[in-house]
């Protein structure tokens, strides 16, 4: 395993405390003399106060006297504003250099570029600033081709790095919080990529339900489950984070009415859902006990729906399949693989049956959920409101769900304020919160996670809903 202390660089520099106002201005003044490292900034935050900023000195200025600055320019920044020196110290660690920089230090001189399973040499490059968190890179060496397999922890990740998330420095992460999951629990990942925990997480036994903005990275789930022979255990979502929630805790109004004496048959024909028999055996393959049932049958395929539609209930097709056959159907249902007629009856009866949520598995999780996963760290934290007013507390069965939701926490917050935050997006009290850290992404910023049980005021008493079955 690669050693990633190997990689830390501490650097003894100087810094000034200058008043916020006059940054700017000082910055300008000490053009040349700042720090000047890619991806670092020179300005950072002051810990012990708000209203002034740290600027970091180069490495050239060795004392504290700064004599290595020239007088005119210490002279019109003594005119600026009152500074102070002080030491300050920088390590870049690991996640800091790029890819060619670790692999020139991992590989033998002039073996990076012949290396017979490496293809292509990339470097990040930017920061990632779009929705689907995807970064730019630039190919260094070999095929333009982005496409690629990486493996963790025994299952195997196919991916584009040019349309997908994929961080592989998470792969510890990944496994600490699947490690807090047991067979036969019911896993919401909210921000699924192309399934680093919703995988692992099926192949333990775990019904997972999978959600992201990203077409391709739905794709790319969907091919991951078959390849990871998990696809009856995965059920997957391509819309909003905030719309997924909300359908995963919609109660279906067949379910309404049958507290209110319509009879069951009726409910379905009207849905024109399949067969009794058909949905419980299938059901059957599902529960945790049948676990390996599935296993027996490798080539069946998960489910996914889109924006476009409501909740469909698409039955898995058990027949062989192509790797890569996903088909993005008019409903907005991929399928991912199966044979023609197959696949062509189910789509249609999917067709038909589109009014109503049905999940296949006897898992309701309008009923119950154990885990939600929210890596999505520069916003989770806001993706909370969510939650507001959403579960029924009529038909939920046992404790609420553990939210797990990934944030930034920044030299200027604390633990403190990243709760304050999370409660005011749920507008409720957190008790017994759990925080972990990840890694540090920067010199001031590290990724945490959030684990706590989502609480009781979040509940939604019935006497607030006027449900189909009152209308
Ligand atoms: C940081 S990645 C995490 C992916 C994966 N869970 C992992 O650990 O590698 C965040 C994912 O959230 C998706 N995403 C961004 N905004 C979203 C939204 N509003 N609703 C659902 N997914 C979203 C992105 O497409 C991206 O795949």
């Amino acid at each position: 395993m690669l050693d990633e202390s190997k990689f830390e660089e501490h650097f003894k520099l100087w810094a000034l405390r200058i008043p916020c106002p006059q940054c700017k201005a000082a910055t300008r003044i000490l053009n040349g003399y700042l720090l000047d490292k890619p991806r670092v900034k020179p300005v950072t935050e002051d810990p012990s106060c708000p209203k002034s900023r740290y600027l970091v000195l180069s490495e050239k200025v060795r004392s504290q006297d700064l004599s290595e600055i020239p007088e005119e320019k210490l002279d019109e920044l003594k005119g600026l504003c009152e500074f102070e020196v002080l030491p300050y110290s920088l390590t870049l660690g690991y996640s800091y250099w790029s890819a060619d920089q670790v692999l020139k230090q991992i590989l033998p001189p002039g073996v990076e570029k012949n290396y017979p399973r490496i293809k292509t040499i990339v470097n990040k490059v930017g920061t990632i600033t779009n929705e689907f968190r995807v970064p730019e890179f630039e190919v260094l060496a070999g095929e333009h081709d982005m496409i690629t397999e990486v493996k963790q922890y025994g299952a195997t990740f196919k991916l584009d790095y040019s349309l997908v998330y994929w961080n592989s420095r998470l792969e510890h992460e990944h496994r600490r919080l699947v490690s807090q999951f047991r067979a036969g629990e019911t896993i919401c990942d909210m921000f699924a990529g192309v399934g680093p925990f919703a995988i692992p997480a099926a192949q333990k036994g775990c019904i997972v339900y999978a959600n992201d903005l990203n077409p391709d990275s739905i794709n790319y789930l969907g091919v991951n489950a078959k390849i990871n022979k998990v696809g009856d255990r995965i059920f997957l979502y391509n819309m909003d984070a905030r719309k997924f929630m909300s359908q995963m805790m919609e109660v279906p109004s067949s379910e309404i009415k049958l507290e209110s004496n319509v009879p069951i048959l009726e409910t379905c024909e009207t849905c024109k859902i399949q067969d009794h028999t058909d949905l419980n055996s299938e059901n059957e393959r599902l529960t945790g006990h049948s676990v390996n049932s599935s296993v027996e049958n490798p080539q069946s395929s998960g489910s996914v729906t889109n924006a476009a539609t409501s909740l469909i209930a698409v039955k898995r097709s058990s027949s062989s399949s192509h790797e890569e056959n996903e088909n993005v159907h008019g409903t907005g249902i991929i399928e991912c693989g199966g044979t023609e007629g197959s696949t062509n009856k189910r789509k249609r009866d999917s067709q038909i049956s589109n009014t109503k949520t049905t999940h296949i598995s006897d898992t309701k999780t309008w009923e119950h959920i154990d885990h939600v996963i929210m890596n999505l760290p520069a916003s989770a934290i806001q993706f909370l409101d969510a939650f507001r007013g959403l579960i029924r507390r009529k038909y939920w069965k046992g404790p609420l769900p553990w939210i797990h939701c990934y944030c930034f926490i920044r030299a200027t917050e604390t633990p403190e304020s990243i709760i304050a935050n999370a409660e005011s997006a749920l507008n409720a009290h957190i008790q017994d919160s759990i925080f972990h850290k990840v890694r540090d992404v920067a010199p001031n910023k590290a990724m945490f996670c959030l684990s706590f049980r989502l609480p009781e005021a979040c509940f939604v008493e019935d006497n607030t809903i006027l449900d189909d079955a009152t209308v």
